[in-house]
């Protein structure tokens, strides 16, 4: 089993989209996916049709995350299952916070999925905290959607430099550009800037396109509802370009 995590502290770049979709090709490729929406706006439950777990999960979170498996619920896809938000991601890291051991609980208690799956993936909220630093130990891997502006290669350089200063693996980090606008000079002057600065960029971009503003609309994946675009293509790109990374992740 591998866990791989769509993660980053800036909103709005595309990791909603990213989760989904690459969910969805994992399953499709026959691997048994789960996806877990940890954003407590609950935009991944949302897109997969799946309704946010409104059973609490008790006072003490963790005791109750400990029953985690009670909260997957089935897709409309084959091989891919779904945990719903649940507002208690918002208590998180305050409930976190108490308890010893507290950014390692994350990564055991998904340990105990192995069985069931052979690929977890988390998509975040855009916090830095406990929650974000249990997901960094969780995951093998952890995607970055980089929308190429200065702006966003700031707050990649601050999560680089967040993960040296607390000792976290920077080789888990795998940025790719996300929302690339071809016609913007400042994004195709960014991205061979942060080419340069950074050799583990995915070779696949992610276009900016209203095919994948439309996943709202259509509430499922590019690929149910236009297959043929470019922007499906681009998410297919980019999973076939993930596989081999996440198969030799440790
Ligand atoms: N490549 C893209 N092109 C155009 N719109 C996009 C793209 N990726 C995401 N969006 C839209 O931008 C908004 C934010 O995307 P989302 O994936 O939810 O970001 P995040 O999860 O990082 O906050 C959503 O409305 C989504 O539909
Ligand atoms: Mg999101």
């Amino acid at each position: 089993m591998r866990v791989i995590s769509c993660y980053s502290m800036k909103g709005g770049v595309g990791k909603t989209a990213t989760a989904v979709n690459i969910a969805y090709w994992a399953a499709k490729s026959g691997l048994k996916t789960l996806l877990i929406d940890m954003d407590p706006q609950g935009a991944s439950s949302f897109y997969f049709r799946v309704k946010p777990t409104k059973k609490s999960w008790g006072k003490r979170f963790f005791e109750a995350y400990k029953a985690l498996v009670q909260h997957i619920k089935a897709s409309d896809y084959e091989n891919l299952d779904v945990i719903p938000a649940h507002l208690s991601f918002r208590n998180f890291d305050s409930t976190l916070g108490s308890l010893t051991k507290r950014t390692d609980r994350l990564r055991k208690i998904l340990k105990g999925l192995s069985k069931e799956y052979k690929l977890i993936i988390l998509d975040c909220p855009p916090t830095i905290g406990y929650l974000a630093e249990s997901v960094f130990n969780a995951s093998n891997l952890i995607f970055v959607p980089v929308i190429p502006t200065t702006l966003s290669e700031r707050t990649f350089e601050q999560l680089n430099s967040f993960f040296k200063q607390n000792d976290y693996l920077r080789k888990k980090l795998v940025p790719f550009f996300s929302m690339v606008q071809y016609q913007k000079s400042l994004h195709k002057k960014t991205m061979t800037k942060m080419q340069g600065d950074y050799k583990n960029f995915l070779s696949t971009h992610i276009p900016f396109s209203t095919d994948i503003e439309n996943m709202g609309e259509h509430r499922s994946p590019v690929d149910i509802y236009a297959g043929k675009r470019p922007a499906n293509k681009a998410y297919f790109d980019l999973w076939k370009e993930m596989i081999p990374l996440i198969r030799r992740a440790k």
